[in-house]
């Protein structure tokens, strides 16, 4: 694992944009852009049928949106890790609410975190609750999909994984409203806590934790700082190479 001390933003473009010459547009303009960055790792997870046209650097990394546990084999459609690890992807996308929507298994997303790892890719393991009630329910909802994501795993993996904070009614352009900091820091204490219980570890967990939900170039920087994240999941905003840009920009002046 990279230095703690770097934000993490990872930019995830979802099924856009519908052409590769719009896709090397972004691509090129954002690999420009990402040569002013000291401080910060920058992901982009491109649809992968455009990926080969984007090699990552140390400075701009691949990340996939998702990926297959075994390694090759009779198996339509999917992309194994193997694959995508020979192809320099350094994350992975591993249970976006999107998926979870679609029919994603807790099981299946345990598989892929895995075989993530065993292929030394970082799996970004997304979780967050439909809704948020007064009596603390989301909280377990969280907590189960963490100790599902993770079983299996031994405490010396707990730095190679990611977790993505991302309230599903605070994401994409339906979202209800945008989750305030508090919600945030409370969240991801929370989060750390559940690693903690589960590993054992009495000191703070090494693992990288992420919020995603509606951010962009204007409220990054108050994510980060009131947050206690260490780094962003952007959606939206990583297709506007000029708002995407500036949010990267923000962040890289921030002192961790
Ligand atoms: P958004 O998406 O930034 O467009 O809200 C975030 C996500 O789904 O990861």
């Amino acid at each position: 694992m990279k230095s703690k001390q770097k934000w993490l933003i990872v930019g995830n473009w979802k099924m856009n944009p519908v052409s590769l010459k719009l896709a090397k547009q972004n691509y090129i303009s954002i690999k420009k852009a990402s040569t002013k960055i000291k401080n910060t790792e920058v992901v982009v997870c491109p649809p992968s049928i455009y990926m080969e046209s984007f090699k990552g650097t140390t400075r701009l990394m691949l990340g996939s949106q998702d990926l297959f546990w075994e390694g090759e084999g009779s198996f339509t459609g999917n992309i194994s890790y193997i694959q995508l690890k020979n192809f320099g992807v350094k994350y992975s996308i591993v249970g976006h609410s999107e998926k979870r929507r679609e029919g994603e298994t807790l099981e299946n997303i345990n598989k892929k975190v895995k075989s993530a790892v065993k292929g030394n890719i970082f799996p970004i393991i997304c979780v967050g609750e439909e809704e948020r009630d007064d009596h603390g329910a989301y909280l377990k909802v969280i907590k189960e999909q963490i100790e599902s994501a993770v079983v299996g795993l031994s405490k010396n993996t707990i730095k190679d994984i990611v977790i993505a904070y991302e309230p599903l009614w605070a994401i994409g352009k339906d979202s209800k409203r945008d989750a305030t900091p508090h919600e945030i820091f409370e969240t991801v204490i929370y989060i750390k806590k559940v690693l903690s219980d589960i590993y054992g570890t009495k000191s703070v967990p090494p693992t990288k934790i992420l919020y995603g939900g509606s951010v962009n170039e204007k409220n990054a920087e108050f994510v980060l700082k009131s947050g206690g994240v260490d780094g962003l999941l952007v959606g939206r905003v990583s297709l506007d190479v000029k708002k995407f840009t500036d949010l990267l920009l923000s962040v890289d002046k921030l002192k961790r």
